[in-house]
């Protein structure tokens, strides 16, 4: 593993990495994948779900790292599915979700990021509202092609500028503008 990484994203999913990594270049960031699975807890609470992640994270790699956890919350479904959005991305898929969601469409998505090094442990959340479209459009990954962000007419899956405006872009920007105070 290289030794020249600021600091470490831990997670299985290559694609959240890769848009974490080429956010935070924007900032002067080098961040290094750390490749692994995480246990998930069950929690209603993103946050402690990230938190719990970010400690395992750390005892493994033992260096600065970040973890991010998210959730996708749709208002006339109570919040469902949220924090259990992984899991329903895996049984009813983006197909399933269009499917329950009839007339009220409007949507959140959370990200945390969770950060831990020797010293400390920080988590910052942000969110972005949307709703959900009435089909399936564009091809990426997750729900990027059944969410479109408000002020836009596009899925996330369609927008070139997903990154500029994203729940994940939003709580890094946060996240490095306290990591560089630091
Ligand atoms: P988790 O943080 O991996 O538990 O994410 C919850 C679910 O949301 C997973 O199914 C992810 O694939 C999905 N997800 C998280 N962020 C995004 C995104 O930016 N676009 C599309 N799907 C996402």
């Amino acid at each position: 593993m290289p030794q020249s990484f600021d600091l470490f994203f831990a997670s299985s999913n290559q694609h959240k990495f890769s848009e974490a990594k080429k956010i935070l270049d924007e900032f002067g960031i080098n961040l290094g994948f750390f490749k692994c699975n995480l246990e998930e807890i069950q929690s209603d609470s993103l946050k402690e779900i990230a938190k719990h992640k970010a400690t395992q994270a750390f005892d493994k790699l033992r260096k600065p790292v970040i973890v991010e956890d998210d959730g996708l919350f749709i208002e006339s479904l109570n919040g469902f599915p949220g924090p259990y959005s992984s899991y329903v991305f895996k049984t009813i898929g983006n197909k399933g979700i269009i499917n329950l969601v009839k007339q009220k469409r409007k949507a959140k998505f959370v990200s945390i990021i969770s950060y831990h090094d020797k010293y400390s442990q920080i988590s910052f959340e942000s969110k972005v509202n949307g709703m959900i479209s009435k089909k399936i459009s564009g091809k990426d990954w997750g729900y990027d092609p059944i969410f479109i962000p408000s002020k836009f007419k596009k899925t996330f899956a369609q927008l070139e500028n997903k990154n500029e405006i994203s729940h994940r872009f939003k709580a890094l920007k946060k996240f490095a503008n306290w990591y560089l105070d630091n």
